[in-house]
């Protein structure tokens, strides 16, 4: 059911681990499944220097945020902003439908990390 990619990046995943000095986290919870995923981010001056996940849900969630968390690496967060869920999948070379949302959960860890750092920021202002 699942590609070669989805199982390398289970077996293998990239990034994984709390991150301890994370400049905000994204906290997302699968209503259908009660998977959570934790993304970390690193970001200096808009630009995402490091991410990491913690992911407590099946083989899907952590392809995800393992792709996810490679994406969005380097990139400004408005560039990270963009990266959508269809993108996260087609780089796992698809996902079975009924772990669609957990790629979704990836997509929305990553926004609410971002929220995150944009609250922070204008808290400090
Ligand atoms: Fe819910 Fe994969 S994250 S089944």
């Amino acid at each position: 059911m699942y590609t070669s990619k989805v199982i390398d990046e289970f077996k293998n995943p990239r990034n994984v681990g709390e991150m301890e000095d994370a400049t905000a986290l994204g906290v997302v919870g699968g209503a259908e499944c009660g998977d959570i995923m934790n993304m970390y981010l690193k970001i200096e001056n808009d630009v995402i220097v490091d991410a990491s996940f913690l992911t407590y849900g099946c083989a899907a969630a952590i392809a995800t945020s393992s792709v996810a968390t490679d994406m969005i690496k380097g990139k400004t967060i408005e560039e990270a902003l963009k990266v959508t869920n269809k993108q996260v999948i087609e780089h796992l070379g698809g996902l079975p439908a009924q772990k669609i949302h957990c790629s979704v959960m990836a997509e929305e860890s990553i926004k609410a990390a971002i929220d995150d750092y944009r609250a922070n920021k204008a808290k400090a202002q």
